[in-house]
């Protein structure tokens, strides 16, 4: 590793062989705002760890505050009374904004666009610096295939490519090109390493086995990307690998993390995953917690006594070089970020808390029209002007739009569905609903009511935000019955429903699919979400989302994807009768709407597909070629799709997999020429000595507009 990077190295070098173990150690502790403030009184959990006041004045880093002026004074305080003035490093959950709320993460993955992602993280920076934030704990690049888990909301979504282009994406736009002089530039965390999204049976925490190859081909990619783009942390996940929780798991850490990836930065535990060795029935107690994750080379750890209370009992002249690289991986965190320099990164004191970003609204609308996905439109969709339009359900009127990782976002500043079609020039009859009631028989009357003189009616429906994210894991992920009922009962009255799902997650939607005549899926669209929401439903902005996880049909088809692996006894069209098969009895394989999924009001076609040639030797290429026409009269957008099958491999590979992928925008009637160029690279998978190679062979290709409908194209031939 290299010593100290970005200058000032004589200054660090000497204040690091100033240290004693003690303040050394400190270094490698996180703890909340609480310990620090009300003047360094001493509450709460401080007294059940049995910290003193000196202990909290070696501390490193801090997380989870939520002003600019709470982190100037908690900073000046600590540096008063530090013996040798290391700054504060301040550390945040920053996902999808920090007051100013975008769309939850996996909505913004159905952008499919790097650009959206980047926009979102670069201002969210922005925001998050302004209140003092050095580091955020995002990116989420959590490889997921089981909405059960609560968490899929944070993540990028099903696809590994595709997640690891829009982890990169994210960190781009936190890191910017220089830390240490963009002040409003934030350090990213990529989380969670590794595994976390296969919780078994979808349950947060819950245990997780994974084969190796599963590991290398599914889960590392987006790491791998996150680490090639140079991100400064790395977080790791609270679930066991090989039967080892990953806080404690030298070979993951050693050889996966810091050998196979070749990651420099800092390695924090996740909240108390430290300490949670312990229950985990890996560790005795507190000493042999922190004595397993020092062992296997944690750097940071995040709100536990582990670290604190037993490192200094386990460093010995042995061990010394550990901690000490350690140490020093932390400092150069703090000098990357130009924290040596200017300890408020920033701050000024006489302008604290006031800052604006212009144009952030904006920036949140836009990204939720490109966020939002159109499932299903019979023509209904876009709403025209002076019709008669009804808006009923729980999110009807709600604020509670945000979603579950928006903890500084304020839900009155949201603007509701109600709000937002406010302003259009249709008829609106809205019908409200106070937040946190059920849909009662009286509510369903009086919907029954309005529905029965209005030309269209909009039910707007789904979770709450505490209903996905951390610790929100369901067994049903359908609308609530109630929620079903309505939609059933009002669409007997009138024929024209359209229904909004506000979720965290992909439901499954299969009970309403028939009586709605369109579904949009509005995941929770953030700040601005109404407004976006409005837009789309007019006409005014054209949807060209796609769903970056499948919805399945029924709960029992879960963990699913689009890129189905090869069985031996595979389900075709031609054996619909045979009962020995990979198949249900009781429903389809197939989701009920496929990754990659997502309408818009304008319609496209792929013609005039060519490939440049059929063979060729590793050091070729080949280029795929369409002309995308949209043949309806609205200029519009979409994203082309391109995927891949290995024919004959060494290990059992998907039937479909995403390689290739561009977002496009074509005028009315018109066309325009894209390309795909596919190189060895796109070839290689992961065998089972977990190397990342090409075979010589058949690769089967398909195009299109969604994983399932996408059309065979032909196949290549990859010749030595
Ligand atoms: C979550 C992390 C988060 C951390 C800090 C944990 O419970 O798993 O994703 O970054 O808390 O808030």
């Amino acid at each position: 590793m290299e010593r100290f990077s970005n200058m000032k190295q004589v200054d660090l070098v000497a204040l690091f062989n100033e240290m004693t173990l003690d303040e050394k150690i400190g270094q490698l502790v996180q703890l909340t705002p609480d310990f620090f403030e009300q003047g360094g009184e001493i509450t709460g959990p401080v007294k059940e760890w049995e910290l003193d006041s000196e202990q909290l004045s070696r501390v490193g880093s801090i997380l989870g505050t939520q002003k600019a002026s709470q982190v100037y004074n908690i900073q000046k305080e600590y540096l008063e009374q530090s013996r040798l003035k290391i700054p504060l490093l301040f550390m945040a959950d920053i996902i999808h904004g920090y007051e100013t709320i975008f769309p939850i993460p996996l909505a913004m993955a159905s952008s499919f666009d790097e650009a959206i992602i980047k926009e979102a993280a670069r201002l969210s920076a922005h925001e998050g610096t302004n209140a003092g934030i050095h580091v955020t704990f995002s990116p989420n690049a959590d490889y997921v295939k089981d909405a059960r888990w609560g968490r899929v909301m944070e993540t990028n979504g099903e696809d590994p490519i595709l997640s690891a282009a829009l982890t990169r994406a994210f960190i781009e736009g936190y890191q910017g090109t220089d830390l240490a002089k963009d002040k409003n530039s934030l350090a990213a965390c990529v989380k969670h390493f590794i595994g976390y999204g296969a919780a078994q049976a979808g349950r947060d925490y819950n245990t997780v086995d994974i084969s190796d190859i599963e590991m290398y081909q599914n889960y590392l990619p987006a790491f791998k990307a996150a680490i090639d783009a140079g991100v400064k942390l790395v977080m790791t996940s609270f679930n066991t690998i090989q039967g080892i929780p990953v806080s404690g798991n030298k070979r993951v850490i050693q050889k996966t993390l810091r050998q196979d990836l070749n990651f420099e930065g800092v390695l924090i535990s996740d909240w108390a995953s430290i300490a949670e060795l312990v229950p985990h029935g890996v560790a005795k107690d507190g000493y042999e917690s922190a004595e397993l994750a020092f062992d296997a080379g944690v750097d940071i750890d995040m709100m536990s006594d582990s670290y604190l209370s037993h490192l200094n009992l386990i460093v010995n002249a042995e061990n010394l070089d550990k901690l000490n690289e350690s140490v020093l991986r932390v400092l150069n965190l703090k000098n990357a970020l130009g924290l040596f320099e200017d300890p408020y990164r920033g701050l000024e004191k006489d302008s604290l808390d006031k800052k604006t970003i212009d144009g952030l609204r904006d920036s949140t609308r836009k990204i939720a029209e490109r966020s939002i996905v159109l499932l299903k439109n019979d023509g209904i969709l876009p709403l025209k002007n002076g019709q008669n339009v009804g808006l009923i359900g729980p999110k009807a009127t709600s604020q509670d739009i945000l979603g579950a990782w928006s903890w500084m976002g304020q839900n009155d500043k949201a603007i509701s569905l109600a709000d937002g079609l406010a302003s259009k020039s249709i008829n609106l009859s809205t019908l409200d609903f106070s937040e946190n009631e059920n849909i009662t028989d009286e509510y369903i009357e009086k919907a029954k009511k309005l529905a029965k003189e209005l030309d269209i009616v909009i039910i707007a429906v789904g979770e709450k935000s505490d209903e996905s994210g951390e610790g929100s894991s369901l067994v049903n992920i359908e609308l609530s019955r109630k929620q079903d009922r309505l939609i059933q009962e009002i669409s007997k009255i009138n024929a024209k429903t359209i229904v909004i799902v506000f979720s965290g997650r992909p439901l499954a939607l299969s009970n309403i699919n028939e009586e709605a005549r369109a579904i949009i899926q509005a995941w929770f669209p953030g700040s601005e979400g109404g407004n976006a929401l409005a837009n789309i439903l007019m006409g005014d902005a054209n949807p060209q989302a796609k769903l970056p996880m499948s919805f399945p049909r029924s709960v029992g088809q879960l963990p699913n994807t689009y890129a189905q692996m090869s069985t031996g006894r595979p389900k075709k069209n031609d054996n619909k009768n045979e009962k020995y098969i990979s198949q249900y009895l009781d429903e389809l394989n197939t989701p009920l709407y496929p990754f990659g999924h997502g309408l818009s009001y304008s319609e496209f076609t792929l013609e005039h597909i060519t490939l440049s040639k059929e063979t060729m030797t590793r050091a070729e290429a080949i280029t795929v070629g369409a002309d995308l026409k949209n043949i309806s009269h609205i200029k519009g957008s979409t994203v082309v799709q391109l995927y891949l099958q290995d024919v004959v491999a060494q290990v059992t590979r998907p039937m479909r997999e995403l390689k290739k992928w561009s977002v496009e925008t074509v005028n009315a009637k018109d066309e325009k020429e894209i390309e795909f160029i596919i190189t060895e690279e796109d070839l290689a998978y992961v065998h089972s000595d977990l190397t990342q190679r090409a075979d010589v062979g058949e690769f089967k290709l398909y195009l299109g507009f969604d994983s399932q409908s996408a059309m065979y194209i032909g196949s290549i031939h990859l010749t030595d």
